[in-house]
C-alpha cells in the first residue's frame, strides 16, 4: 500500500517536473513543484461544496506553530529548541495509556456509532483536513488522530478509559488530554503551557476549546467569545467589567487575551509581557514617555493608581481625589487636613483642593510632564 503510493507520487512528481520545464525555464520553478509534489492527487468530489479533496489538500495551511517559525523571521530573537508543529498531513496517533494494547480502526467505525459527532465535527478545520490531506496516516485518522486508537473501545464502548475522552468526566487524566494537543500545538503560545498556573490546577485544553462543534467564529473555542471563556470561570473578573468605569471589554472592543495569555507565561499573573506598565503601554503608548518629569509610581506600576478590571472612581482609579493622592502624600506643603465639611463646595471655606477636579485642577499632568516648568506636573 504505502509502496503503490509512494511510486504514484513519484510519478506524478515526474510528471510535475516535465510540466514545470514545458512552460516555464528549469530552475527554481521546477524544483517548487517537485517539492509541492507530495500532495496527494486528486481523489473524488465531495458533493456539498463542489471541491475535491485534492482541492482542499491544496488549501491545507503550511503550518508551523512552533516558536521557531516567528523567531526565525526575527533577526534580534535567537532560534529555541522547540519542534515545529507537526503538519495536518504527518498527523500521528497518540497512544492512550489506559489502553496502550489497542489499535487504530478508522473513521468509519467510529462514525457508525457517533454519526451525531461526526455531523459537528465536520464543521472543523481539524476534521476536514485530516479526512483531506493524511499521506501518511489516512483518512481514516480524522478521529483517532485526537480521540487514541479505538478497537478496545469499539468492541466496550463504557469501559472507563477505553478511548481518549476530554472532559473531567473521563478516565483521561487532563495531562494526558493536553499532551495529545500539545503533540501538535506545543510552540508560539504555548511555550509555556508546562508549570502555567491553569496546567496546575488541572485545566484541560478542552476546558476552553471546543474542536468537534462550532461554537465560536474563530479559535474553536468552548464558548461563543474568548470573554465569555474566561467568565465561564472568572466571574468576579468579568463582574468587575461592569462598573462604572471600564476599558471597552464588554462593548466587545477588548479581550482578556490582549493583556494574559491563558496558555502560560513568565510573568506573573500570565500577563502577556514582562512587565505590568509594558503591558498597558501596547496601548497607552503616551504614558510610556519619556518624561522631563516623571511621576515615580507612574514609573514603578500603574496599578498604583488604576484597577485595571473595573472601578466605580472616575478612569479606573482605586481610590478617589483627593484620597488616592493622600495615600503618599500627607504631610506636603499642603495641609493634611483636606477632608472637613467646612472646606467642601457646600461648605463655608470651599476649598479648590477638593472641589472640581480635586488635586487634578492644578496637577494635570498626573503621568508625567515634559514641560520645563512642570515639575509639580501643573503643565
Ligand atoms: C460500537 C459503537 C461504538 C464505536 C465503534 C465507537 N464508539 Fe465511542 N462511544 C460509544 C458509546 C456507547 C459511548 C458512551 C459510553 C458511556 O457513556 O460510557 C461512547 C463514548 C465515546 C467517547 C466519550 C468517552 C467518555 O469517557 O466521555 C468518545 C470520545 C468516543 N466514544 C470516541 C470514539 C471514537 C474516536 C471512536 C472510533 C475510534 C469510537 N468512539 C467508536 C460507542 C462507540
Ligand atoms: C482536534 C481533535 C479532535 C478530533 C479530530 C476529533 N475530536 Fe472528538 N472530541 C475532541 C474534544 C476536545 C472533545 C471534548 C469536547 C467537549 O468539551 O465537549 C471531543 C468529544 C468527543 C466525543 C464525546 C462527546 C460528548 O459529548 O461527550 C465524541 C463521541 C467524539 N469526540 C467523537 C469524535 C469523532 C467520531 C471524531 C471523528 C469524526 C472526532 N471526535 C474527532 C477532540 C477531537
Ligand atoms: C495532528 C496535529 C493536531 C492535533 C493532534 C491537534 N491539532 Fe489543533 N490544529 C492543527 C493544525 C495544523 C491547525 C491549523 C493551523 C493553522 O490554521 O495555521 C490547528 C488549529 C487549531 C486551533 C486554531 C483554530 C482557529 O480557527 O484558529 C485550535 C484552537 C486548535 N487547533 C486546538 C486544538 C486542540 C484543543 C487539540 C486537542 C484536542 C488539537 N488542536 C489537536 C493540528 C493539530
Ligand atoms: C484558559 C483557557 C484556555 C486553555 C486552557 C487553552 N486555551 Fe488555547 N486559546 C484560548 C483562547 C482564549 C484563544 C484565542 C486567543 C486569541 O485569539 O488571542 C486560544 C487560542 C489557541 C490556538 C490558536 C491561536 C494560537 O495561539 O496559535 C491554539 C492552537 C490553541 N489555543 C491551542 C490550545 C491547546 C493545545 C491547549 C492545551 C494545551 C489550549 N489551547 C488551552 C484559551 C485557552
Ligand atoms: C475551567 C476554569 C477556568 C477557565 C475557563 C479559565 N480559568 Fe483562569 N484560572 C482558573 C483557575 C482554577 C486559576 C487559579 C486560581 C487560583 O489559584 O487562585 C486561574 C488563574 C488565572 C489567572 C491568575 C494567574 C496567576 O498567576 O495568579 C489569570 C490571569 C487567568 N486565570 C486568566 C484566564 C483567562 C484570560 C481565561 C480565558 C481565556 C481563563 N483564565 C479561563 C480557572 C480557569
Ligand atoms: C488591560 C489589561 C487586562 C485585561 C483586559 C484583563 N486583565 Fe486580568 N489582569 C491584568 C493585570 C495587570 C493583572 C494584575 C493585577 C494585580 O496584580 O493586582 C490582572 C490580574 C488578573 C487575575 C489574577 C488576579 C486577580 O485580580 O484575581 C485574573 C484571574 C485575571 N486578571 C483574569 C482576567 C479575566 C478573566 C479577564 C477578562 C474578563 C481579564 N483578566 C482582563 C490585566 C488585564
Ligand atoms: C488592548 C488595548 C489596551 C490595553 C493593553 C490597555 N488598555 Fe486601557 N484602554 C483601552 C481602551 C480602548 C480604552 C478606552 C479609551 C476611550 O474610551 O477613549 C482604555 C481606557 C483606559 C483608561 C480610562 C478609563 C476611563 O474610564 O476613562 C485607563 C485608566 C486605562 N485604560 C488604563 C490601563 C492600564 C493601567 C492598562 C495596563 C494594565 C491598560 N489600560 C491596558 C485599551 C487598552
Ligand atoms: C499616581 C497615580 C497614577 C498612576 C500610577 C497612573 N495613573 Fe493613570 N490616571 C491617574 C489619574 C488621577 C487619572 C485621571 C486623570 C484625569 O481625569 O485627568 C488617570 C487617567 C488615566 C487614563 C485616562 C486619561 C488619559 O490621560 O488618557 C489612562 C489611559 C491612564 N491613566 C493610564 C495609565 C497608565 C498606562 C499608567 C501606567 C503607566 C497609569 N495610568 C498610572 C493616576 C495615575
Ligand atoms: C503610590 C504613591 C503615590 C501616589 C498614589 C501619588 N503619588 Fe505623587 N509622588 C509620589 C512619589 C514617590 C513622588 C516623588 C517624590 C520625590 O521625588 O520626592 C511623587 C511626586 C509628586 C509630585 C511632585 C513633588 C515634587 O516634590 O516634585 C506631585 C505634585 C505629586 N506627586 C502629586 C500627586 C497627586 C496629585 C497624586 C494623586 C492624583 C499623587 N501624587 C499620587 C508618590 C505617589
Ligand atoms: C490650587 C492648585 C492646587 C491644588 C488644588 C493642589 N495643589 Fe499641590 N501644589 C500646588 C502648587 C502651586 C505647588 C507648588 C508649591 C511650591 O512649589 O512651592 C504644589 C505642590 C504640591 C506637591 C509638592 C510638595 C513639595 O513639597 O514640593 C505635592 C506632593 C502636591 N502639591 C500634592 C497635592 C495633592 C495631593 C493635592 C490634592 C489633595 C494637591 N496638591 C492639590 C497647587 C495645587
Amino acid at each position: 500500500m504505502r509502496l503503490v503510493s509512494l511510486c504514484c507520487a513519484a510519478l506524478l512528481s515526474v510528471m510535475l517536473i516535465v510540466a514545470g520545464m514545458l512552460l516555464s525555464p528549469p530552475g527554481a520553478q521546477a524544483q517548487q513543484a517537485a517539492a509541492s509534489s507530495a500532495a496527494p492527487p486528486d481523489v473524488q468530489h465531495s458533493a456539498s461544496s463542489g471541491l475535491s479533496q485534492g482541492d482542499i489538500a491544496r488549501m491545507l495551511p503550511a503550518t508551523d506553530m512552533g516558536a521557531n517559525a516567528a523567531r526565525q523571521k526575527d533577526p534580534h530573537l535567537a532560534p529555541v529548541s522547540d519542534s515545529p508543529a507537526t503538519p495536518f498531513d504527518a498527523a500521528p496517533i497518540p497512544v492512550n495509556p489506559l489502553a496502550p494494547n489497542a489499535d487504530a480502526i478508522g473513521a468509519k467505525t467510529c462514525v457508525a456509532c457517533h454519526a451525531q459527532e461526526n455531523i459537528q465535527a465536520s464543521h472543523s478545520l481539524h476534521v476536514i483536513s485530516f479526512r483531506a490531506g493524511a499521506a501518511n496516516s489516512g483518512p481514516q485518522a480524522a478521529c483517532e488522530t485526537c480521540h487514541g486508537p479505538g478497537s478496545v473501545h469499539a468492541k466496550d464502548p463504557t469501559a472507563p478509559g477505553s478511548i481518549i475522552a476530554y472532559t473531567h468526566e473521563s478516565k483521561t487524566p487532563p495531562r494526558v488530554q493536553a499532551g495529545v494537543c500539545l503533540g501538535c500545538h506545543a510552540g508560539g503560545a504555548r511555550q509555556h503551557w508546562v508549570g502555567s498556573v491553569h496546567e496546575n490546577r488541572g485545566l484541560s485544553c478542552s476546558d476552553c476549546h471546543n474542536p468537534m462543534t462550532r461554537l465560536s467564529p474563530e479559535g474553536l473555542l468552548a464558548a461563543s467569545s474568548i470573554n465569555e471563556v474566561c467568565a465561564s470561570c472568572h466571574q468576579d473578573i468579568r463582574a468587575k467589567f461592569n462598573r462604572r468605569s471600564h476599558m471597552p471589554l464588554p462593548e466587545g472592543q477588548m479581550a482578556c487575551t490582549d493583556c494574559h495569555n491563558p496558555h502560560g507565561s513568565i510573568t506573573k499573573p500570565l500577563l502577556k509581557t514582562d512587565t505590568v506598565n509594558e503591558t498597558c503601554y501596547t496601548c497607552h503608548a503616551e504614558k510610556r514617555g519619556p518624561f522631563l518629569f516623571e511621576h515615580a509610581p507612574v514609573r514603578e506600576n500603574c496599578l498604583n493608581c488604576h484597577d485595571v478590571h473595573g472601578s466605580n472612581q472616575q478612569t479606573l482609579l482605586v481610590a478617589p481625589i483627593p484620597m488616592l493622592c493622600q495615600q503618599c502624600h500627607t504631610m506636603t506643603l499642603h495641609p493634611n487636613d483636606l477632608q472637613t465639611p467646612a472646606g467642601l463646595g457646600t461648605g463655608p471655606h470651599p476649598d479648590e483642593r477638593i472641589i472640581g477636579r480635586g488635586c487634578l485642577t492644578c496637577h494635570s499632568n498626573i503621568h508625567g510632564s515634559n514641560n520645563p516648568s512642570g515639575p509639580k506636573f501643573h503643565e
